[in-house]
């Protein structure tokens, strides 16, 4: 399962990737409204730092300026996955750049059967997202399971599921059994994944019986 970060700050991306887990990048434009810079700049940015696909969004509405735009945002680097929304002229537009061999990962997706359009549009990535759904009382992870049996049904169908709204560590393990092929962690999250109380605690206990030895390794 490859780990994408989900956002803009430049510092983070550079922290977390230092460690080797970090396969790619997500942003949004509320993301991108935090860093308080300039959006194209911070894409450049970021792509300098992640081999891997960053995903930066269109911001128009109809489908002529989201292409114009698409194009424009995938001239910065290789790996810029464009994003588009979950609409029709999302999908038309997905279809277009997709087929010009850009990246593109289709967002703000809640229902299989979006997902499954997404597919045929050629889409790179499908991102449904598990927070939000949770939020208004549905279960997000049954929508991953929904979207991966249809998948698997079809395996002409080249869509990576890509899990976004990711609140907890509790979403990337039922995702990673789902067999989800991509979850985009908050910087948190990720780091959450990382702890728990019986490390912390054999941790400490080690290194008390090593203190009393009176030894160091490198002398
Ligand atoms: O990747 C989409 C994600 O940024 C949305 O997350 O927490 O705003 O629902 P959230």
């Amino acid at each position: 399962m490859k780990f994408f970060v989900d956002t803009a700050d430049i510092a983070e991306i550079r922290d977390l990737a230092a460690t080797g887990l970090v396969d790619g990048v997500t942003t949004n434009p509320s993301l991108v409204a935090k860093t308080g810079r300039n959006f194209l700049d911070v894409v450049a940015e970021i792509c300098s730092v992640v081999e891997g696909p960053v995903s930066a969004e269109v911001t128009a509405m109809d489908h002529e300026t989201m292409v114009a735009e698409g194009r424009k945002l995938a001239a910065i680097a290789p790996n810029v996955a464009v994003k588009v929304p979950l609409t029709i002229d999302g999908l038309k537009t997905c279809k277009v750049l997709s087929g010009a061999g850009t990246l593109v990962n289709v967002t703000l997706c809640f229902s299989s059967a979006q997902a499954l359009l997404a597919a045929k549009a050629g889409a790179s990535f499908i991102s449904p997202f598990v927070g939000r759904l949770d939020d208004i009382a549905q279960d997000g992870m049954d929508l991953i399971r929904e979207i991966r049996e249809i998948y698997d049904n079809y395996p002409h169908l080249k869509t990576e599921i890509l899990v976004a709204s990711v609140r907890h560590p509790r979403h990337v393990v039922d995702s990673a059994r789902i067999g989800a092929d991509v979850v985009t962690l908050p910087p948190d999250v990720l780091r959450k994944l990382a702890l728990h109380p019986l490390t912390d605690k054999g941790l400490d206990t080690f290194m008390a019986d090593w203190k009393k030895t009176g030894q160091t390794i490198l002398g």
